[in-house]
């Protein structure tokens, strides 16, 4: 079995909801690792992996309409490299094919996007939110945040 992603107290942002996210996609991925291999049912080895890129495009979505209502300045750069992300999880499942061979394919999204997205862009996100007070944040405008949603990616997964 391959080594688990481990948490480190390093990756909080704001001891809140977007922590919480972060830990499910930690889960998430441990739980594709967690799978005996060679499986016998590369079903469910695909059926974890589909979750774990599920939850991040929702997550994804979830932190940028925190960001949107708190009027962050750096929202496009951070929404662009999350885009960035849903684009290579699509681009690995699409080289892989049925290669079934998913775990390097989970290791590189978790070491070099996931946990390098969250102590590098996160951190910026978390260093807002610590100096920002709830009675500051403004308003999101419903015709921006429905543009966001609708401008996410979907994930092209059909391969799994
Ligand atoms: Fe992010």
């Amino acid at each position: 079995m391959s080594l688990a992603f481990i948490w480190q107290d390093d990756y909080c942002i704001d001891n809140g909801i977007i922590d919480q996210e972060h830990l499910r996609l930690f889960k998430l991925a441990n739980a594709v690792l967690a799978i005996e291999r060679p499986s016998k049912n590369v079903l469910n080895v695909k059926k974890a992996l589909r979750r774990f890129f599920e939850y991040t495009r929702y997550h994804f979505l979830d932190e940028e309409k925190c960001m949107l209502r708190i009027g962050y300045s750096q929202f496009e750069a951070h929404a662009i490299a999350h885009r960035q992300i849903i684009a290579i999880m699509n681009d690995m499942v699409r080289r892989c094919g049925n290669t079934e061979d998913y775990i390097p394919v989970l290791e590189h999204i978790m070491h070099d996007w996931i946990i390098r997205h969250i102590t590098e862009i996160d951190k910026e996100l978390g260093k807002y939110l610590h100096v920002r007070k709830e009675s500051e944040y403004t308003v999101s405008k419903q015709n921006i945040l429905q543009e966001v949603i609708e401008n996410m990616p979907s994930l092209d997964i059909g391969l799994l």
